[in-house]
């Protein structure tokens, strides 16, 4: 790890247990998840255990700890996109990729999470893989996506 990028970190904070998301934040930017010897040094710098930092990290959905996937699967489970069909979408994925949302396949290869709402919600169900948006998603367009298909 270069302790250069978080002793950066550190000098934008005063150290004081109020600093401790911002931190966290901040740490999940540069590495792309809370790496444990970035906790560690967090739990020095903060004087906070390393079980406090994780147990309020794991309250968070936005902290990751583990490598973030080469792709990224999104599916919303918004009130729209929840009633147009997102939990079998949900499902589908989960059962294909053999992980559960807020995880990354064995091979690195993909990342599921559930998400509240994509800010689409005329078109929904709606899925998001990587920078793309997909609209009025069906169990047969996510299988298609997740076989490498292109679809419209
Ligand atoms: S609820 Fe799915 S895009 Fe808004």
């Amino acid at each position: 790890m270069s302790e250069d990028g978080l002793t950066t970190i550190g000098q934008e904070f005063k150290g004081e247990r109020g600093d401790l998301i911002p931190i966290l934040q901040r740490a999940q930017d540069l590495y792309g998840y809370l790496r444990p010897d970035a906790i560690r040094m967090i739990s020095r710098w903060l004087k906070i255990s390393e079980n406090e930092i994780f147990g309020v990290a794991t309250f968070f959905a936005q902290f990751r700890f583990h490598p973030p996937g080469q792709h990224h699967i999104k599916i919303c489970l918004g009130t729209a996109c929840h009633v147009k069909g997102g939990e079998q979408i949900l499902t589908i994925a989960t059962h294909r990729l053999g992980v559960g949302a807020g995880e990354t396949t064995a091979d690195g290869k993909y990342d599921l999470d559930r998400v509240a709402c994509l800010g689409c919600c005329a078109l929904a169900p709606v899925v998001a893989f990587d920078d793309k948006i997909y609209s009025q998603m069906s169990v047969l367009k996510i299988q298609r996506i997740l076989d490498g298909q292109k679809i419209d």
